[in-house]
């Protein structure tokens, strides 16, 4: 079981089981997730905030919905922010106003203002979950489309015997792992770049861009949760690959190339997330260049990845990224064509929150006959929807 790089916000409601609480968030990171822990009033009469921030290791927000809290971190930001919004406990007064749609704590907004996956692990007497109006409730979530973990059925706190009791952290954070394991592309091989490259201009110096890697490598990251197996070729990054994913490190954009085109057979897609250098210092100087009053560098074209993935006699299925700082849509939608991809992911490069070095981005994701808007968010996230994305074009170039 595996949840890294996932950013879980858990809430804490109003039930006894919310002494559960501690150990799952303890759970939770111990299987590599961040975990942002929300409390209602009723959970912080149960379990105190200082227990949850020493185990998650981050701050505790509280039930209010004020400006310190908002000031801290908006709750439309902590709905952005996380994967998986997990409630556990979910005391039966928190699903009806969740049914309800009901905006009246932090907790309860923010699952309002949450458009990724939100589950539930139910906690309550075993006649307050037989009761109508909870399993209306939970009939209403569930065709919403809210994960529901549990409950079990057992020994209870009021010393009843039934159904509502919470499930256990470990099979709570085992559910929630199994949330990202989609099986999208179960056994298929898929080469990914990622990362800048570098151009020696001498023996110290280098031209190169402010890619950070973590676009790729969110890509990778959604790839083998599909059941991918993944090569990744990675330009100088200072990112940890993730499990299961076999890694390349190369340099230049010529070495990139070399990567890419030695493993390429046998992979069945292709998907070039890197920002490959587009020139490279024509005679680079084996030691160091001595300051002068002006230097001036000669530069000529490096030769394109892409081009000659979709080139070869068998290509895979390709995804090429387009970084653009102005008309998005349109210079993507050319490289399209121009560089006879499958797909295009465009993104709007040159701003502060989005793009190059930013853990958000945007995409548009462009194909011949269609295209999809993945709204700015979480590079994790999108790269989730992009593989769903990429999973249905691959399936239907294959079955056409
Ligand atoms: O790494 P991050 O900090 O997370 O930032 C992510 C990102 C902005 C780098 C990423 O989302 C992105 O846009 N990657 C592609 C950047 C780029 O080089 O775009 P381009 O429009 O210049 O190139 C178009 C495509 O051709 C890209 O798929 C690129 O990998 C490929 N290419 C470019 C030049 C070259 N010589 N060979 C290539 O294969």
């Amino acid at each position: 079981m595996t949840l890294a790089n996932k950013r879980i916000l858990l809430g804490v409601t109003g039930s006894i089981a919310a002494y559960k609480s501690a150990e799952l968030a303890r759970r939770l990171r111990e299987a590599g997730a961040e975990v942002q822990v929300v409390m209602t009033r009723g959970g912080a009469e149960f379990i105190t905030p200082l227990t949850l921030q020493a185990l998650s290791g981050r701050p505790v927000f509280l039930h209010h919905l004020d400006a310190e809290t908002e000031a801290a971190m908006g709750h439309i930001s902590l709905a952005r922010w996380a994967d998986l919004v997990l409630i556990a406990p979910a005391s039966a007064d928190f699903l009806a106003r969740l049914a309800q749609g009901r905006a009246d704590d932090l907790l309860a907004t923010l699952c309002l203002a949450c458009d990724g996956p939100l589950a539930v692990a139910p906690a309550m007497n075993r006649q307050m979950w037989a009761q109508a109006s909870t399993q209306d409730n939970m009939r209403l979530l569930r065709e919403r489309g809210v994960h529901v973990f549990g409950p079990g059925s057992g020994d209870q706190a009021c010393g009843e015997n039934g159904p509502g009791r919470m499930l256990e952290p470990r099979e709570i954070a085992e559910q929630s792992a199994a949330l990202f394991d989609s099986g999208l592309l179960q056994g298929r091989r898929v080469l990914i770049s990622a990362g800048p490259t570098r151009e020696d201009i001498d023996a110290v110096r280098y031209i190169s861009n402010r890619s950070s890697g973590k676009m790729g490598f969110a890509i990778a990251q959604a790839a083998v949760e599909a059941g991918a197996r993944v090569t990744l070729v990675a330009g100088p990054v200072a990112l940890q690959a993730p499990e299961r994913v076999r890694r390349i490190d190369v340099r230049s954009a010529a070495e990139m190339r070399e990567a890419v085109l030695g493993r390429m057979e046998g992979q069945d897609i292709f998907i070039a997330a890197a920002a490959v250098a587009d020139y490279r210092v024509a005679r680079p100087a084996a030691g160091k260049v001595k300051k002068q009053a002006r230097l001036i560098l000669e530069l000529e074209r490096n030769p394109d990845i892409l081009r000659a993935v979709t080139a070869l006699p068998v290509p895979p299925f390709t995804v090429g990224f387009a970084a653009e700082t102005e008309n998005v849509a349109a210079y993507a939608r050319a490289k399209l064509r121009d560089k006879a991809l499958d797909m295009i992911v465009a993104n709007e490069v040159g701003r502060h929150d989005r793009g190059f070095d930013s853990d958000d981005n945007e995409l548009l994701v462009l194909w011949k006959g269609g295209e999809k808007s993945l709204p700015l968010g979480p590079k994790g996230r999108l790269a989730r929807e992009l593989i769903t994305l990429i999973a249905e074009r691959y399936g239907a170039k294959d079955t056409a």
